[in-house]
């Protein structure tokens, strides 16, 4: 298992699953954390292939499961292009391409999926 931060959440990284969990260190953080959490709950459920997918979270968004996505190893220029692309005609591209750097993007199965979509 690793742990990862992310600018308001603590990332457990399991073998199929990760476990984010508001940062506890600032109470800001923390909030904005658990925001993210139920943000990301919701979203999940449009049911997008390119949203990372939520298996659960709790009612205060304090513990969100998600599936483990694996890093995507291209330069950031190159994503950048593929997803303008892609989203070109998509009404959610602003949201799609928001926070936008390799580490909020990955891969599960053959899908290229965002891994960050709390606000
Ligand atoms: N589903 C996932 N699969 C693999 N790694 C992830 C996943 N979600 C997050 N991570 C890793 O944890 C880091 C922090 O998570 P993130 O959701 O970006 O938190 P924050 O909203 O606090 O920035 C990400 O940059 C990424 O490296
Ligand atoms: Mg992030």
């Amino acid at each position: 298992m690793k742990v990862v931060s992310g600018s308001t959440r603590m990332v457990f990284v399991f073998k199929s699953n990760v476990i984010k969990i508001p940062n506890i260190k600032n109470y800001k953080l923390f909030l904005n954390g658990i925001l993210s959490n139920l943000q990301e709950n919701e979203f999940s459920k449009i049911g997008r292939v390119d949203l990372a997918k939520v298996k659960y979270c709790d009612f205060l968004g304090i513990i969100l499961v998600m599936d483990k996505a694996c890093r995507v190893n291209i330069p950031l220029n190159l994503l950048k292009k593929t997803l303008e692309k892609k989203y070109k005609y998509d009404y959610m591209k602003e949201f799609m391409l928001s926070d936008f750097k390799l580490s909020n993007w990955g891969v599960v199965g053959t899908e290229l999926v965002k891994v960050d979509y709390g606000s």
